[in-house]
């Protein structure tokens, strides 16, 4: 029998010299094997011959196997959500890291997925989605961008953005492409980027707006760029890539060939500016695969809903890379999601006129706690610098406020490619109740005081 452990992240990280102590000790001691993993992780396996449990020695088969994982992936260890998720239940903290809400998506939407059921609608979907479901997103594009797009050639369903993601990756990036990232990044970005073997460039958005450095993207393009990845608005920061931004960026990949992936899933959650979809730039349609899902917008992100829409030149290896991963997606809940996308307009206005009333309790009690908050455009995140409250990083203080303050919020040096970018900074999420956001927001005004 295998023990599996996780040195904690933050040991790892901030005190990487006690690995090899560390190490030693637990060889010596419980016999056990310890491998050194991703983003300042350690794990070690022991043998149960050897580990002492309860104060009694344990035989069985003497086994030693570290854990096994391709080279690919070996520095993506358990990710940050989970190590929060699992300490804010150990201590009955308010969440307010992980990015999904605790209120339930719209009845009709459900109806249709009940119906859907009920009338059959339950074998494997066409490959690239069900007609219908593909007609619907072609039809929600054009009314947001004015582009028309064909269903039949233009668009692939998959399972959540994510696989979207994963198939743009490996259906379009050979090993040794040069994918330029934006940091902070949704954690998916890096890991499938690995798994298509790319070689990455990051270029790091700074507080306070978090724009664009655009001489350091101009020196970063190569002539092995072969794209650029954009999410607008953007998790964590909330940031809306500006027109300008936009533009300067397409000229770029104009002038360089360079594809852009641009990943859509907040489009509808944009506060303080109308959403520009990169593909409706003037000459980008053509090297644009843009990336999208229902989960955020239909408060429905346990459905895995998703989609991607590119011409039909760059959908080949979209829809060839989704024939080997899932091949299909979901049968019933893309005729609920076809209802879903086909939501009056008066859907979207009250969603975001709910989402302003969360934003603003969160905001203005982030302020009165004492933090300074970055300006969010848009997404269901806020960005804060949690410095005046004295604790040494972002992961110190998130563990400081779960177990003495009772709410949870999500460092973000884990957005990074260099960690150390991200220490100053924590991440909220609004997309709770209002009673929610206001009881963490009391919690954090009677426990957690200024340095
Ligand atoms: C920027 C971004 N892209 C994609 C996703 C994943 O979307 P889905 O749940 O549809 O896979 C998320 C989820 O948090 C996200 O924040």
């Amino acid at each position: 029998m295998q023990i599996q452990c996780t040195w904690a992240y933050r040991e790892l990280r901030f005190r990487p010299t006690l690995f090899p102590t560390f190490s030693k000790h637990l060889q010596t001691s419980i016999g056990c094997v310890p491998t050194r993993g991703g983003r300042g992780t350690y794990s070690f396996v022991a043998t149960m011959s050897s580990v002492s449990t309860q104060n009694e020695v344990v035989s069985t088969q003497n086994t030693r196997r570290p854990l096994q994982i391709a080279k690919r992936l070996e520095k993506f260890k358990t990710t940050i959500f989970t190590q929060m998720s699992n300490l804010a239940v150990k201590h009955g903290a308010i969440n307010l890291g992980q990015g999904f809400p605790n209120f339930d998506g719209p009845e009709f939407v459900k109806e249709a997925a009940i119906q859907a059921i009920r009338d059959g609608k339950n074998q494997y979907a066409r490959g690239y989605g069900i007609p219908d479901f593909n007609s619907a997103i072609a039809e929600r594009f054009k009314k947001d961008t004015g582009l028309v797009v064909d269903p039949e050639k233009e668009i692939t369903v998959t399972s959540g953005c994510t696989e979207a993601i994963a198939a743009t990756m490996l259906g379009l990036i050979n090993p040794g492409d040069e994918v330029i990232l934006f940091a902070p990044f949704y954690d998916s970005y890096e890991a499938t980027l690995s798994m298509a073997g790319a070689k990455i460039k990051g270029i790091t958005l700074r507080p306070p707006d978090f724009a664009v450095p655009i001489e350091e993207l101009k020196s970063t393009i190569s002539k092995n760029t072969r794209a650029i990845l954009i999410n607008t608005p953007h998790n964590p920061t909330g940031k809306m890539f500006t027109r300008e931004e936009l533009n300067t960026i397409a000229s770029l990949c104009i002038e360089n060939d360079v594809l852009v992936f641009t990943d859509e899933v907040y489009e509808k959650l944009a506060f303080e500016m109308d959403h520009i979809s990169f593909a409706s730039l003037p000459g980008m349609y053509e090297r644009t695969v843009t990336l999208n899902s229902l989960g955020k917008t239909f408060s429905l992100t346990g459905w895995k809903i998703g989609w991607a829409i590119a011409p039909p030149h760059l959908t080949w290896g979209v829809r060839q890379a989704h024939a080997f991963l899932t091949f299909a997606t979901s049968t019933p809940m893309q005729w609920a999601a076809a209802t879903a996308l086909r939501a009056p307009e008066s859907y979207y206005v009250e969603l975001k006129r709910d989402y302003m009333a969360k934003k603003a309790i969160l905001v203005d009690g982030l302020k009165a706690v004492g933090f300074k908050v970055f300006p969010s455009s848009g997404t269901y995140f806020v960005v804060v610098d949690h410095t005046p409250f004295g604790l040494p990083d972002d992961i110190a203080f998130c563990e400081y406020l779960i177990k003495e303050v009772g709410v949870v919020a999500i460092p973000t040096s884990v957005f990074y490619l260099n960690p150390e970018d991200g220490k100053n900074l924590v991440r909220f999420t609004f997309c709770k109740d209002e009673e929610t956001l206001r009881a963490a927001v009391e919690r954090m005004k009677q426990k957690l005081l200024r340095n």
